[in-house]
């Protein structure tokens, strides 16, 4: 399978490119390929002919995308446009990563693929706009949540750890539940659906859900540093309060995986025990 990637430099991308190392990868990551330049989207698949194009190059910066509206749209709206484009005229399988943030969290209990998406963020509507431009015909759609994992710099682990090793407190939403997933799992079910070629709406996230404290809780206590640190506050309460909206509830039920009877990702919680440990606790 000749596959492409997009954003291959970021935090899912890089599983991705792991994830598909018995394939032939041509992993491009921002500097190679800026899906806002339709000529270069256009040229590049049409010189490389890919079998299947997975698109996570976004521009994920939430607070950021409220103040850039028209970069939000660009890259997350149009620039799938561009892949979707060039997807069709070589007929490539594309799958396209979205987000829980297309919801508003106030269902209350897990969302469904066939749930109405209600976005309270300029990045949660510009994810949104890019799912109708990569449509459901010979695309899969891929909406996770809370990613986790051991590449980049940023990532909710990774900071509540180094904050807390900075001497704390941590200060975590407690008002934020969601289903942490780690980035190598997704990675892996992302390239079965490439591989058998499937189409429309999957919720990919590890199984469970937790709070954002339960989670920086969990992590610091496997690292073996003092939970004491974790001091829950209100996402209102954060300094400096974030400029989006967050859904207080994303909670995914990956119905599309368990109803076609494709596995699903193990508890949130096996799969942070081996992130704790890549990130060197
Ligand atoms: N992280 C999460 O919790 C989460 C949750 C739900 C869904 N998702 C989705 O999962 C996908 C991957 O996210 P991630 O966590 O891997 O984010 P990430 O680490 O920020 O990776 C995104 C990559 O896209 C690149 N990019 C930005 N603008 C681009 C452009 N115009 N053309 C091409 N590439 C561009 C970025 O490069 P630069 O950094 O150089 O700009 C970055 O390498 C995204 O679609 C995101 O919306 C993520």
């Amino acid at each position: 399978m000749r596959v492409l990637i997009t954003g291959a430099g970021g935090q899912v991308g890089r599983e991705l490119v792991e994830a598909c190392a018995d394939d032939d990868v041509l992993a491009a990551g921002h500097s190679d390929l800026d899906v806002t330049d339709r000529d270069a989207v256009l040229g590049i698949v049409m010189t490389h002919r890919p079998d299947a194009i997975i698109h996570a190059g976004a521009w994920t910066a939430v607070d950021a995308c409220e103040h850039d509206i028209d970069r939000a749209f660009a890259v997350n709206a149009l620039g799938t446009r561009n892949i979707g484009d060039a997807a069709r005229r070589v007929g490539a399988h594309l799958t396209y990563l979205s987000t829980d943030y297309v919801f508003d969290g106030t269902k209350r209990s897990p969302y469904t693929e066939w749930d109405r998406p209600a976005p309270l963020s300029v990045y949660g509507r510009s994810k949104l706009a890019g799912e109708q431009e990569a449509g459901t015909d010979s695309t899969a759609i891929v909406r996770t949540s809370w990613v986790i994992g051991r590449f980049g710099t940023g990532g909710f682990v990774r900071g509540v750890i180094a904050a807390a090793r900075s001497g704390g407190p941590v200060r975590v939403p407690s008002d934020q539940r969601g289903c942490p997933t780690n980035a190598r799992d997704l990675a892996v079910v992302i390239r079965r659906l490439v591989v058998e070629r499937h189409c429309g709406i999957f919720h990919v996230t590890n199984q469970g859900d937790a709070s954002r404290v339960e989670l920086a809780s969990t992590a610091l206590d496997w690292a073996g540093i003092d939970t004491g640190l974790v001091e829950a506050v209100l996402t209102s309460e954060l300094r400096p309060v974030p400029d989006a909206a967050r859904p207080e509830y994303s909670v995914l039920d990956n119905a599309a995986l368990r109803l076609s009877g494709l596995p699903l990702l193990p508890d949130w919680r096996e799969s942070l025990a081996p992130l704790v440990r890549a990130l060197g606790s």
